[in-house]
Protein backbone atom coordinates (compact mmCIF):
# COMPACT_ATOMS: atom_id res chain seq x y z
CA UNK A 1 0.00 0.00 0.00
CA UNK A 2 1.66 3.41 -0.76
CA UNK A 3 2.01 6.32 1.57
CA UNK A 4 0.47 9.68 1.58
CA UNK A 5 2.16 12.57 0.56
CA UNK A 6 1.35 16.12 1.84
CA UNK A 7 -0.13 18.51 -0.42
CA UNK A 8 -3.52 20.07 -0.73
CA UNK A 9 -5.89 17.86 -2.69
CA UNK A 10 -9.02 18.61 -4.43
CA UNK A 11 -11.49 17.20 -2.01
CA UNK A 12 -10.60 20.38 0.90
CA UNK A 13 -11.48 22.71 -1.74
CA UNK A 14 -15.15 24.72 -1.81
CA UNK A 15 -16.08 23.82 -5.19
CA UNK A 16 -20.22 24.45 -5.91
CA UNK A 17 -20.78 26.97 -8.73
CA UNK A 18 -16.40 27.78 -8.72
CA UNK A 19 -14.74 28.02 -11.98
CA UNK A 20 -12.21 26.01 -11.26
CA UNK A 21 -8.96 25.51 -14.18
CA UNK A 22 -7.68 22.03 -14.20
CA UNK A 23 -4.42 21.70 -15.32
CA UNK A 24 -4.36 17.95 -17.22
CA UNK A 25 -1.65 16.38 -19.42
CA UNK A 26 -3.63 15.52 -22.53
CA UNK A 27 0.04 14.97 -24.38
CA UNK A 28 -1.03 11.98 -26.14
CA UNK A 29 -0.21 10.41 -28.95
CA UNK A 30 -1.93 11.22 -32.94
CA UNK A 31 -1.31 9.81 -36.23
CA UNK A 32 -1.05 11.29 -39.53
CA UNK A 33 -5.30 11.90 -39.48
CA UNK A 34 -5.03 13.07 -36.02
CA UNK A 35 -6.24 10.11 -34.35
CA UNK A 36 -5.87 8.99 -31.02
CA UNK A 37 -3.21 6.42 -30.74
CA UNK A 38 -3.11 6.02 -27.18
CA UNK A 39 -5.88 7.64 -24.68
CA UNK A 40 -4.27 6.64 -21.59
CA UNK A 41 -3.94 10.26 -20.20
CA UNK A 42 -7.25 10.79 -21.15
CA UNK A 43 -8.62 8.32 -19.15
CA UNK A 44 -6.33 9.06 -16.14
CA UNK A 45 -7.76 12.77 -16.25
CA UNK A 46 -11.49 11.63 -15.72
CA UNK A 47 -12.03 10.84 -12.43
CA UNK A 48 -10.44 14.23 -11.42
CA UNK A 49 -12.73 15.52 -13.85
CA UNK A 50 -16.14 14.12 -12.87
CA UNK A 51 -15.44 14.71 -9.23
CA UNK A 52 -15.27 18.22 -10.09
CA UNK A 53 -18.80 17.94 -12.06
CA UNK A 54 -20.26 15.92 -9.30
CA UNK A 55 -19.49 18.99 -7.03
CA UNK A 56 -21.23 21.14 -8.79
CA UNK A 57 -17.62 23.32 -10.62
CA UNK A 58 -17.45 25.16 -13.76
CA UNK A 59 -14.47 23.13 -15.21
CA UNK A 60 -11.92 24.98 -17.45
CA UNK A 61 -9.10 22.34 -18.63
CA UNK A 62 -6.26 22.85 -19.94
CA UNK A 63 -3.42 21.39 -21.15
CA UNK A 64 -0.04 21.15 -23.84
CA UNK A 65 0.11 18.49 -26.65
CA UNK A 66 3.34 18.38 -28.38
CA UNK A 67 5.87 20.99 -28.73
CA UNK A 68 4.42 23.28 -31.54
CA UNK A 69 6.44 26.58 -32.19
CA UNK A 70 3.65 28.88 -32.07
CA UNK A 71 -0.17 28.24 -33.42
CA UNK A 72 0.26 24.77 -34.99
CA UNK A 73 -2.72 23.27 -36.44
CA UNK A 74 -1.69 19.77 -36.20
CA UNK A 75 -1.34 20.36 -32.65
CA UNK A 76 -4.60 21.81 -31.94
CA UNK A 77 -6.49 19.74 -29.17
CA UNK A 78 -9.61 19.85 -30.99
CA UNK A 79 -9.45 16.02 -32.13
CA UNK A 80 -9.86 15.54 -28.10
CA UNK A 81 -13.15 16.57 -28.06
CA UNK A 82 -15.22 12.95 -28.95
CA UNK A 83 -13.21 10.85 -26.94
CA UNK A 84 -12.48 13.05 -23.67
CA UNK A 85 -16.65 13.57 -23.82
CA UNK A 86 -17.37 10.20 -24.78
CA UNK A 87 -14.89 8.88 -21.58
CA UNK A 88 -17.17 11.76 -19.56
CA UNK A 89 -20.51 10.29 -20.88
CA UNK A 90 -21.56 13.73 -22.38
CA UNK A 91 -22.51 12.47 -25.48
CA UNK A 92 -25.65 10.49 -23.91
CA UNK A 93 -25.97 12.58 -20.97
CA UNK A 94 -29.15 15.11 -21.16
CA UNK A 95 -28.34 17.36 -18.16
CA UNK A 96 -24.78 18.59 -19.48
CA UNK A 97 -24.04 18.86 -23.63
CA UNK A 98 -20.32 17.60 -24.68
CA UNK A 99 -17.05 19.22 -23.59
CA UNK A 100 -17.21 22.64 -25.36
CA UNK A 101 -14.09 24.16 -27.01
CA UNK A 102 -12.90 27.94 -28.82
CA UNK A 103 -10.23 28.65 -30.41
CA UNK A 104 -8.07 29.71 -27.81
CA UNK A 105 -6.72 29.12 -24.38
CA UNK A 106 -6.72 33.00 -23.14
CA UNK A 107 -9.35 36.15 -24.34
CA UNK A 108 -12.68 37.38 -24.86
CA UNK A 109 -13.91 34.64 -26.58
CA UNK A 110 -13.03 32.29 -24.09
CA UNK A 111 -14.39 34.22 -21.08
CA UNK A 112 -17.70 34.60 -22.57
CA UNK A 113 -17.77 30.46 -22.87
CA UNK A 114 -16.90 30.58 -19.31
CA UNK A 115 -19.61 33.18 -18.64
CA UNK A 116 -21.87 30.90 -20.15
CA UNK A 117 -20.52 27.52 -18.63
CA UNK A 118 -23.26 25.75 -16.40
CA UNK A 119 -22.17 23.84 -13.56
CA UNK A 120 -20.93 20.48 -14.25
CA UNK A 121 -19.92 22.22 -17.92
CA UNK A 122 -16.57 21.36 -19.60
CA UNK A 123 -14.56 23.63 -21.71
CA UNK A 124 -11.12 22.33 -23.10
CA UNK A 125 -9.00 25.35 -23.84
CA UNK A 126 -7.06 25.20 -26.93
CA UNK A 127 -3.09 24.47 -26.32
CA UNK A 128 -1.36 26.44 -23.96
CA UNK A 129 2.15 26.37 -25.64
CA UNK A 130 0.33 27.88 -28.71
CA UNK A 131 1.95 30.74 -26.75
CA UNK A 132 5.89 31.05 -26.30
CA UNK A 133 4.92 32.28 -22.69
CA UNK A 134 4.00 29.28 -21.62
CA UNK A 135 7.14 27.69 -22.14
CA UNK A 136 8.80 31.10 -20.32
CA UNK A 137 6.33 30.61 -17.09
CA UNK A 138 5.77 34.48 -18.09
CA UNK A 139 3.59 36.10 -15.28
CA UNK A 140 1.47 38.05 -17.38
CA UNK A 141 0.46 35.13 -19.54
CA UNK A 142 0.26 32.82 -16.16
CA UNK A 143 -1.94 36.15 -14.71
CA UNK A 144 -4.86 35.74 -18.19
CA UNK A 145 -5.04 32.13 -17.67
CA UNK A 146 -5.64 32.54 -13.71
CA UNK A 147 -8.16 34.73 -14.62
CA UNK A 148 -10.47 33.25 -15.66
CA UNK A 149 -11.13 30.61 -12.74
CA UNK A 150 -11.35 30.76 -9.13
CA UNK A 151 -9.78 27.49 -8.04
CA UNK A 152 -6.54 25.72 -9.55
CA UNK A 153 -6.29 21.95 -9.80
CA UNK A 154 -3.31 20.42 -11.49
CA UNK A 155 -3.47 16.87 -11.99
CA UNK A 156 -0.89 17.31 -14.82
CA UNK A 157 1.67 14.74 -13.11
CA UNK A 158 3.39 14.02 -16.77
CA UNK A 159 4.51 17.75 -16.87
CA UNK A 160 4.61 18.32 -13.03
CA UNK A 161 8.77 18.81 -13.66
CA UNK A 162 8.19 21.25 -15.87
CA UNK A 163 7.88 25.39 -14.65
CA UNK A 164 5.91 26.58 -16.88
CA UNK A 165 2.50 29.15 -16.69
CA UNK A 166 0.07 26.51 -16.75
CA UNK A 167 2.12 24.06 -14.12
CA UNK A 168 3.54 26.52 -11.84
CA UNK A 169 3.00 30.45 -12.37
CA UNK A 170 -0.58 30.14 -12.76
CA UNK A 171 -0.26 28.53 -9.25
CA UNK A 172 0.85 31.99 -7.98
CA UNK A 173 -2.43 33.90 -8.90
CA UNK A 174 -5.43 31.27 -8.18
CA UNK A 175 -6.34 30.09 -4.69
CA UNK A 176 -6.57 27.23 -3.39
CA UNK A 177 -4.17 25.65 -5.89
CA UNK A 178 -4.16 22.01 -5.15
CA UNK A 179 -3.51 18.38 -6.62
CA UNK A 180 -6.03 16.12 -8.67
CA UNK A 181 -6.55 12.88 -7.84
CA UNK A 182 -3.92 11.09 -10.97
CA UNK A 183 -1.24 14.10 -9.24
CA UNK A 184 -1.85 12.71 -5.49
CA UNK A 185 -1.91 8.67 -6.63
CA UNK A 186 1.42 9.15 -8.58
CA UNK A 187 2.74 11.11 -5.52
CA UNK A 188 1.49 8.64 -3.39
CA UNK A 189 3.08 5.65 -5.13
CA UNK A 190 6.52 7.45 -6.78
CA UNK A 191 7.31 9.41 -3.38
CA UNK A 192 5.20 7.52 -0.57
CA UNK A 193 6.22 3.68 -1.42
CA UNK A 194 9.35 4.69 -2.05
CA UNK A 195 10.50 6.96 0.92
CA UNK A 196 8.75 3.79 3.10
CA UNK A 197 8.61 0.99 0.85
CA UNK A 198 7.72 -2.33 2.35
CA UNK A 199 10.82 -4.44 2.68
CA UNK A 200 12.88 -6.10 0.45
CA UNK A 201 12.20 -3.05 -1.63
CA UNK A 202 14.01 -3.81 -5.35
CA UNK A 203 14.56 -1.75 -8.25
CA UNK A 204 15.09 -2.71 -11.93
CA UNK A 205 16.43 -0.39 -13.96
CA UNK A 206 16.88 -0.83 -17.65
CA UNK A 207 16.90 1.43 -20.70
CA UNK A 208 19.63 1.62 -23.40
CA UNK A 209 22.40 4.25 -21.96
CA UNK A 210 23.66 4.48 -18.27
CA UNK A 211 24.26 8.06 -18.90
CA UNK A 212 20.57 8.77 -18.71
CA UNK A 213 19.56 6.71 -15.82
CA UNK A 214 22.89 7.77 -13.25
CA UNK A 215 20.49 10.00 -11.53
CA UNK A 216 18.11 7.34 -10.99
CA UNK A 217 20.23 4.76 -9.90
CA UNK A 218 22.09 6.35 -7.23
CA UNK A 219 19.09 7.96 -5.66
CA UNK A 220 17.91 4.43 -5.61
CA UNK A 221 21.14 2.58 -4.46
CA UNK A 222 20.32 4.89 -1.00
CA UNK A 223 17.08 3.05 -0.29
CA UNK A 224 16.42 -0.53 -2.62
CA UNK A 225 17.64 -4.21 -0.88
CA UNK A 226 18.37 -5.26 -4.19
CA UNK A 227 18.59 -3.31 -7.64
CA UNK A 228 18.69 -5.27 -11.22
CA UNK A 229 20.31 -3.58 -14.44
CA UNK A 230 19.00 -4.74 -17.89
CA UNK A 231 18.76 -2.93 -21.35
CA UNK A 232 21.94 -1.60 -23.14
CA UNK A 233 23.44 -0.17 -20.08
CA UNK A 234 24.52 -3.44 -18.99
CA UNK A 235 27.42 -3.19 -21.79
CA UNK A 236 29.12 -0.39 -20.16
CA UNK A 237 28.91 -2.61 -16.59
CA UNK A 238 29.90 -4.98 -18.55
CA UNK A 239 33.24 -3.45 -20.25
CA UNK A 240 34.13 -2.08 -16.97
CA UNK A 241 34.80 -5.73 -15.61
CA UNK A 242 36.73 -6.10 -18.32
CA UNK A 243 34.26 -8.48 -20.31
CA UNK A 244 34.51 -9.00 -24.18
CA UNK A 245 31.61 -6.83 -25.56
CA UNK A 246 31.68 -6.81 -29.28
CA UNK A 247 29.64 -4.29 -30.84
CA UNK A 248 27.18 -3.78 -27.98
CA UNK A 249 26.37 -0.30 -27.30
CA UNK A 250 28.83 0.92 -24.54
CA UNK A 251 29.63 4.56 -23.50
CA UNK A 252 33.08 4.80 -23.14
CA UNK A 253 33.54 7.61 -21.03
CA UNK A 254 30.97 6.16 -18.44
CA UNK A 255 33.26 3.09 -17.66
CA UNK A 256 34.53 4.54 -14.47
CA UNK A 257 31.21 5.87 -13.55
CA UNK A 258 29.69 2.45 -13.85
CA UNK A 259 32.40 0.70 -11.71
CA UNK A 260 32.14 3.58 -9.07
CA UNK A 261 28.12 2.57 -9.04
CA UNK A 262 28.99 -1.10 -8.31
CA UNK A 263 31.37 -0.26 -5.75
CA UNK A 264 28.54 2.20 -3.76
CA UNK A 265 26.38 -1.06 -4.14
CA UNK A 266 27.95 -2.76 -2.14
CA UNK A 267 29.11 -0.07 0.16
CA UNK A 268 25.58 0.24 0.71
CA UNK A 269 24.98 -3.31 0.84
CA UNK A 270 23.00 -3.29 -2.24
CA UNK A 271 22.71 -6.81 -3.35
CA UNK A 272 23.19 -5.39 -7.22
CA UNK A 273 22.39 -7.71 -9.96
CA UNK A 274 23.58 -7.94 -13.64
CA UNK A 275 22.39 -10.40 -16.34
CA UNK A 276 24.22 -13.70 -16.62
CA UNK A 277 23.22 -14.47 -20.33
CA UNK A 278 22.37 -12.38 -23.19
CA UNK A 279 20.71 -12.98 -26.15
CA UNK A 280 23.26 -11.23 -29.51
CA UNK A 281 22.55 -10.10 -32.47
CA UNK A 282 24.48 -9.85 -35.49
CA UNK A 283 22.73 -6.49 -36.67
CA UNK A 284 20.37 -3.68 -34.80
CA UNK A 285 17.43 -5.49 -36.66
CA UNK A 286 13.90 -7.18 -35.76
CA UNK A 287 15.14 -10.17 -38.33
CA UNK A 288 18.63 -10.26 -37.12
CA UNK A 289 20.30 -13.74 -36.23
CA UNK A 290 20.44 -14.36 -32.63
CA UNK A 291 21.76 -16.59 -30.35
CA UNK A 292 22.57 -16.70 -26.26
CA UNK A 293 25.42 -16.17 -24.44
CA UNK A 294 27.07 -16.11 -21.59
CA UNK A 295 26.98 -11.99 -20.63
CA UNK A 296 31.19 -12.42 -20.34
CA UNK A 297 32.00 -13.68 -23.88
CA UNK A 298 30.37 -11.86 -26.23
CA UNK A 299 32.14 -12.29 -29.80
CA UNK A 300 32.91 -9.79 -32.20
CA UNK A 301 30.96 -8.64 -34.65
CA UNK A 302 28.02 -9.39 -32.48
CA UNK A 303 25.88 -6.89 -30.35
CA UNK A 304 23.41 -7.77 -27.65
CA UNK A 305 19.75 -6.58 -27.62
CA UNK A 306 17.50 -8.44 -25.05
CA UNK A 307 18.76 -10.39 -21.81
CA UNK A 308 18.88 -14.13 -21.96
CA UNK A 309 16.92 -16.96 -20.59
CA UNK A 310 19.36 -17.86 -17.12
CA UNK A 311 19.26 -13.96 -16.22
CA UNK A 312 15.42 -14.32 -16.62
CA UNK A 313 15.47 -17.01 -14.15
CA UNK A 314 17.67 -15.37 -11.49
CA UNK A 315 16.06 -12.40 -11.85
CA UNK A 316 12.82 -13.56 -10.86
CA UNK A 317 13.69 -15.77 -8.35
CA UNK A 318 15.52 -12.50 -6.87
CA UNK A 319 11.85 -10.49 -7.14
CA UNK A 320 10.13 -13.22 -5.58
CA UNK A 321 12.04 -12.09 -1.59
CA UNK A 322 10.44 -8.56 -2.14
CA UNK A 323 7.35 -6.80 -1.38
CA UNK A 324 7.66 -3.51 -3.54
CA UNK A 325 9.30 -3.27 -6.96
CA UNK A 326 9.91 -0.32 -8.80
CA UNK A 327 10.94 -0.77 -12.92
CA UNK A 328 12.06 1.65 -14.72
CA UNK A 329 13.34 0.93 -18.63
CA UNK A 330 13.28 -2.16 -20.68
CA UNK A 331 15.86 -4.78 -20.71
CA UNK A 332 15.84 -5.31 -24.40
CA UNK A 333 15.18 -3.98 -27.51
CA UNK A 334 11.12 -4.75 -26.72
CA UNK A 335 10.51 -3.18 -30.31
CA UNK A 336 11.48 -5.65 -31.93
CA UNK A 337 9.52 -8.89 -31.07
CA UNK A 338 12.57 -11.44 -31.15
CA UNK A 339 13.92 -9.13 -28.46
CA UNK A 340 11.14 -8.69 -26.18
CA UNK A 341 11.50 -11.73 -24.16
CA UNK A 342 13.31 -10.18 -21.05
CA UNK A 343 11.22 -6.91 -20.72
CA UNK A 344 8.04 -9.36 -21.36
CA UNK A 345 9.28 -12.00 -18.35
CA UNK A 346 9.70 -8.62 -16.24
CA UNK A 347 6.30 -7.43 -17.13
CA UNK A 348 4.38 -10.95 -16.33
CA UNK A 349 6.38 -11.69 -13.44
CA UNK A 350 5.33 -7.91 -11.92
CA UNK A 351 1.66 -8.73 -13.16
CA UNK A 352 2.37 -12.07 -11.00
CA UNK A 353 3.74 -10.67 -7.85
CA UNK A 354 1.12 -7.79 -7.25
CA UNK A 355 -1.58 -10.41 -7.56
CA UNK A 356 -0.15 -11.34 -4.43
CA UNK A 357 0.38 -8.52 -2.60
CA UNK A 358 3.58 -6.98 -4.03
CA UNK A 359 3.30 -3.03 -4.55
CA UNK A 360 4.62 -2.87 -8.39
CA UNK A 361 5.31 0.82 -9.65
CA UNK A 362 6.15 0.92 -13.17
CA UNK A 363 7.71 4.70 -14.04
CA UNK A 364 8.99 5.79 -17.55
CA UNK A 365 8.06 6.32 -21.08
CA UNK A 366 9.32 2.70 -22.18
CA UNK A 367 8.37 0.29 -19.71
CA UNK A 368 5.14 1.73 -19.55
CA UNK A 369 4.90 1.32 -23.40
CA UNK A 370 5.89 -2.39 -23.27
CA UNK A 371 3.27 -2.84 -20.01
CA UNK A 372 0.43 -1.47 -22.31
CA UNK A 373 1.35 -3.14 -24.97
CA UNK A 374 1.41 -6.58 -23.59
CA UNK A 375 -2.18 -5.85 -21.85
CA UNK A 376 -0.47 -6.17 -18.28
CA UNK A 377 -1.05 -2.33 -17.35
CA UNK A 378 -3.84 -2.94 -15.41
CA UNK A 379 -2.12 -5.96 -13.31
CA UNK A 380 0.17 -3.31 -12.01
CA UNK A 381 -0.38 -1.59 -8.43
CA UNK A 382 0.61 1.73 -10.51
CA UNK A 383 1.57 2.73 -14.19
CA UNK A 384 3.09 6.41 -14.33
CA UNK A 385 1.47 8.41 -16.40
CA UNK A 386 4.60 10.64 -16.35
CA UNK A 387 7.66 9.56 -18.13
CA UNK A 388 9.80 12.60 -17.82
CA UNK A 389 8.13 13.60 -14.36
CA UNK A 390 8.76 9.79 -12.81
CA UNK A 391 12.10 9.84 -13.88
CA UNK A 392 13.30 13.40 -12.11
CA UNK A 393 11.38 12.09 -9.36
CA UNK A 394 13.21 8.95 -9.06
CA UNK A 395 16.26 11.27 -8.84
CA UNK A 396 14.87 13.16 -5.96
CA UNK A 397 15.03 16.08 -7.84
CA UNK A 398 11.58 18.44 -6.51
CA UNK A 399 9.20 19.02 -9.41
CA UNK A 400 8.34 22.43 -9.60
CA UNK A 401 4.06 22.07 -10.87
CA UNK A 402 3.76 20.36 -7.37
CA UNK A 403 6.27 22.80 -5.07
CA UNK A 404 3.23 25.63 -6.05
CA UNK A 405 0.56 23.57 -4.89
CA UNK A 406 -0.83 24.70 -1.18
CA UNK A 407 0.93 22.53 1.36
CA UNK A 408 3.79 21.50 -0.70
C1 LIG B 1 5.49 14.24 -21.50
O1 LIG B 1 4.94 13.69 -22.47
O2 LIG B 1 6.51 13.76 -20.96
C2 LIG B 1 4.85 15.45 -20.90
O3 LIG B 1 3.61 15.69 -21.46
C3 LIG B 1 5.75 16.64 -20.99
O4 LIG B 1 5.98 16.96 -22.33
P1 LIG B 1 7.30 17.77 -22.73
O5 LIG B 1 8.45 16.82 -22.55
O6 LIG B 1 7.10 18.20 -24.15
O7 LIG B 1 7.43 18.93 -21.78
Amino acid sequence: MATKRSVSTLKEADLKGKRVLVRVDLNVPLDDNLNITDDTRIRAAVPTIKYLQSHGAKLILCSHLGRPKGVTPKYSLKPLVPRLSELLGLEVCSLFTRVKMGNDCIGEEVKKIVDELPEGGVLLLENVRFYKEEEKNDPEFAKKLASLADVYVNDAFGTAHRAHASTEGVAKYLKPAVAGFLMQKELDYLVGAVANPKRPFAAIVGGSKVSTKIGVIESLLGKVDLLLLGGGMIFTFYKAQGYSVGSSLVEEDKLDLATSLMEKAKLKGVSLLLPTDVVIADKFAADANSKVVPASSIPDGWLGLDIGPDSIKTFSEALDTTQTIIWNGPMGVFEFDKFAVGTEAIAKKLAELTAKGVTTIVGGGDSVAAVEKLGLAEKMSHISTGGGASLELLEGKPLPGVLALDDA
